[in-house]
C-alpha cells in the first residue's frame, strides 16, 4: 500500500529474509543490499516473468548474457565516459560529498530539516525560529550561523520579519540561518557549511584488468546492461535466424557510483536491469515497403504489430507491453503512470522517451524507462569500431529499384525536407538514402528498460497490508499480509500435516509437499496451531496454504486456504495444480 512508511517495509523484510543491508556485521556499505532466502527467490521470479514475457513466448525477440567488464572503448562510444554523470558538490566544512540537485531533498528529511519544519508549520514565525536557533537547534545544528553567533540570528531575524513569505521555502530559511548576509549561498544540510559549486562526477565504477595497475588498463562494470547488445549486434545478426524488426534482451547486475543511494533499494551502487533493444526499420524503409508509414494518427491496433508501423506506433506498443507486463506481475493500473518526457527534457538523439512511474512512499518514482532512441547507439558504436552495423534487407532494395527516376527524386525530396525539418544535416540524408536505396540501412531502436530491484520495492510497497479482524470467538485479531500476485510470490504454497504425530497424515502431507517442490517453490510448516501457520506464510505473501488431515487418507481431499479471502475449499491434488498453474501463466 503506498502510504505504508518505508521503516515499516524495510523492517518486516529484514525480519523475513527478504533484503539485509550488505556487510552489515561490519557496519554496512551504503547503497548496496542483500537479497535473503524470500527475497532471492522473489526477485528470480520476477526476471523469470520478464524472460517468460520478453524473450521466450515471442518470435521476435531472442537473448544476450555478456560478461559485466566490457572493452573499454564501448562507453567511449555510448557517451558514458564523458557525459554519465552527476553535479557533485562537497561542504568546506565537514567534507560530506552530495549530489548537488539533491541537497534540498537531503536537508528535508535529514533531523535538522524535520526538526525545522516542525516550528514552522504553521507559517514562518521569527521569534519562534529565533527561540528554535537558541534552544534545540544548539544540540542538532550548532555550526549554523544563526545558532552560533548572536549577531547573525538578529540579522535573520530582521530578514524574518521582514518577508516571512520569502522563507516559506524549508531549504531557503535553512540557508537564511546559515548566511543571513549572504544572498545564493548554499548551504550544507547536514552542517551549514558552504558548498562547493556543482562539478560532474562520472557515475562508472572502475577498475583494473590484469595485474599491473596502470591508467591503459583501466576498465569500468557497466553502468547499464544495454552497451552490449549493441556491442553484439552484429554477431546475432549473423548466428540467428533474426531480420528486422526483431529485438535482443538482456538483464543482469549494473553499477553506477551514485553520489547519494538513497530511499531504501531504489538507488543502489549495484542493482540488476532488465533490458530490451528492439530493433526496426527507419520510418524511410517502411515508406518504400508499404508506401505509407502508419502513426498514432491512424489509430492502429497495438494488439499485433504490422508490417507497416513507423517508430513512433512501436514505441507505443512497448510503452503497452510494460505495462501489461507490470500489471501482471501485480501492480493495480491505477498505481502507475506515464510520464512523456518533455521535448527539451529528451536526449539530443532521442526521438520520445517514457517513464513509467509509481507511486512509492516516498513519492511518484520512475519505475522504468521506454525510450525510442533512433539510430544513435549502433551509429556511435559503427563510428567507433569501424565496423558496419547496417543491415541489408531485400525487400528495401526491391521496393527501391522499382521506383522510377521521378519517384525517386520525389521520395529524395521528401526525406532530404523532412531531415532538414528535424535540424539534420540534408548531405546526411542524401547518404542515408543512397545506402538505403542499395537495400542497407542501420536499424533505429526502442529500448524498454527496467530495473529487477526497483520493480521489487514497488512490488513490496503494493502488497503490504496490516488488517484487523475478528477470530471466530470474536476477538479483535490483526494480520499483516503481503498481496503478491502468485506470479511474483516467493514461496507458492504452504503445506501443513494437521498434526504431527499421526504418521499416516504425516506423511501424506510429505508426499504432497515433495510433489510440489518439483514445480514450485513450497513450505513445509508442522509446528504451532493451523492458525499461526497461516500468519506466518500470510507475511511472506503465500497465495495458498494446504492442510493435510484425516479426510485426506480417506478421499485424496486437503483444504485448500486463499490468503487473501482467507476462504478455505477442499481440493484434490490435480485440482490444486491445474488452479496453481493457471494463476502462474504469464
Ligand atoms: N539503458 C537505459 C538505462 O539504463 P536508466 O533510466 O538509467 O536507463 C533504467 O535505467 C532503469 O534501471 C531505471 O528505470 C531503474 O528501474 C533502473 N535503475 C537505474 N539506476 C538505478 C539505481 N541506481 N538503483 C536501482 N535501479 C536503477
Amino acid at each position: 500500500m503506498a502510504n505504508t512508511s518505508m521503516d515499516v517495509i524495510s523492517s518486516l523484510c529484514k525480519r523475513r529474509g527478504f533484503i539485509y543491508h550488505s556487510s552489515e556485521i561490519y557496519g554496512g556499505i551504503n547503497g548496496f543490499w542483500d537479497y535473503g532466502p524470500f527475497g532471492c527467490e522473489m526477485k528470480r521470479n520476477i526476471k523469470n516473468a520478464w524472460w517468460e514475457f520478453t524473450v521466450r513466448t515471442r518470435e521476435d525477440v531472442v537473448g544476450l548474457d555478456a560478461t559485466i567488464i566490457m572493452h573499454p572503448s564501448i562507453w567511449k562510444a555510448s557517451g558514458h565516459l564523458s557525459t554519465f554523470s552527476d553535479p557533485m558538490c562537497t561542504c568546506r566544512s565537514c567534507k560530506k560529498l552530495m549530489r548537488a540537485d539533491q541537497v534540498a531533498d537531503i536537508f528535508t528529511d535529514g533531523e535538522c530539516g524535520k526538526s525545522l519544519a516542525e516550528v514552522v508549520k504553521d507559517g514562518v514565525d521569527a521569534a519562534k525560529v529565533a527561540g528554535w536557533c537558541k534552544g534545540k537547534a544548539k544540540g542538532i545544528a550548532k555550526t549554523l550561523a544563526a545558532v552560533a553567533d548572536a549577531d547573525k540570528l538578529t540579522a535573520a531575524f530582521n530578514a524574518m520579519k521582514a518577508d516571512p513569505a520569502k522563507y516559506a521555502d524549508l531549504y531557503a530559511l535553512y540557508t537564511l540561518l546559515a548566511a543571513p548576509e549572504t544572498e545564493g549561498y548554499r548551504a550544507c544540510p547536514y552542517c551549514g557549511g558552504e558548498l562547493t559549486e556543482p562539478r560532474p562526477f562520472n557515475l562508472m565504477f572502475k577498475t583494473v584488468v590484469g595485474p599491473v595497475d596502470d591508467p591503459d588498463n583501466v576498465a569500468y562494470l557497466r553502468p547499464e546492461t544495454a552497451q552490449a547488445i549493441f556491442a553484439e549486434f552484429t554477431n546475432i545478426l549473423n548466428s540467428s535466424r533474426v531480420s528486422v524488426p526483431f529485438g535482443i534482451a538482456q538483464m543482469g547486475k549494473s553499477f553506477r557510483n551514485e553520489v547519494t543511494p538513497r530511499n531504501y533499494t531504489f538507488r543502489s551502487r549495484e542493482f540488476e536491469q532488465m533490458e530490451l533493444e528492439f530493433f526496426i526499420k527507419p520510418d524511410e524503409a517502411v515508406e518504400l515497403v508499404c508506401g505509407h508509414v502508419v502513426t498514432m494518427k491512424d489509430n492502429p491496433d497495438l494488439s499485433t504489430p504490422a508490417k507497416d508501423w513507423g517508430w513512433e506506433v512501436w514505441h507505443k506498443y512497448w510503452v503497452e507491453q510494460r505495462k501489461a507486463w507490470i500489471h501482471r506481475c501485480g501492480l493495480p493500473a491505477a498505481s502507475f503512470t506515464e510520464y512523456w518526457q518533455k521535448p527539451d527534457e529528451l536526449a539530443h538523439y532521442a526521438r520520445a522517451c517514457v517513464d513509467i512511474e509509481y507511486q512509492f512512499p516516498f513519492g511518484l518514482q520512475e519505475l522504468e524507462g521506454i525510450a525510442a532512441r533512433s539510430d544513435y547507439d549502433l551509429t556511435q558504436h559503427q563510428i567507433h569500431s569501424g565496423q558496419s552495423m547496417e543491415v541489408f534487407d531485400a525487400d528495401v532494395k526491391a521496393a527501391a529499384a522499382a521506383l522510377d527516376d521521378a519517384a525517386k527524386a520525389a521520395f529524395t525530396e521528401k526525406v532530404v525536407a523532412d531531415w532538414t525539418a528535424r535540424g539534420k544535416d540534408p548531405e546526411k540524408a542524401k547518404k542515408f538514402l543512397a545506402s538505403l536505396f542499395e537495400g542497407r540501412y542501420i536499424p533505429h531502436v526502442i529500448e524498454p528498460s527496467a530495473g529487477v530491484d526497483r520493480m521489487m520495492l514497488a512490488l513490496l510497497c503494493n502488497a503490504y497490508e496490516e488488517q484487523k479482524l475478528t477470530d471466530n470467538k470474536g476477538k479483535d485479531d490483526s494480520r499483516v499480509v503481503m498481496h503478491f500476485s502468485p506470479v511474483v510470490a516467493p514461496v507458492k504454497v504452504g503445506v501443513f500435516p494437521i498434526v504431527k504425530n499421526k504418521p499416516d497424515v504425516y506423511e501424506k502431507a510429505r508426499e504432497i509437499y515433495k510433489d510440489l517442490r518439483k514445480r514450485v517453490s513450497a513450505f513445509w510448516d508442522e509446528s504451532g496451531q493451523i492458525g499461526r501457520r497461516y500468519r506466518r506464510q500470510d507475511e511472506i505473501g503465500t497465495p495458498w496454504c494446504i492442510t493435510v488431515d484425516f479426510q485426506t487418507l480417506e478421499d485424496g481431499t486437503f483444504t485448500v486456504r486463499d490468503r487473501d479471502t482467507m476462504q478455505q475449499t477442499r481440493m484434490t491434488l490435480p485440482e490444486f495444480k491445474a488452479m496453481m498453474e493457471e494463476a502462474l501463466l504469464m
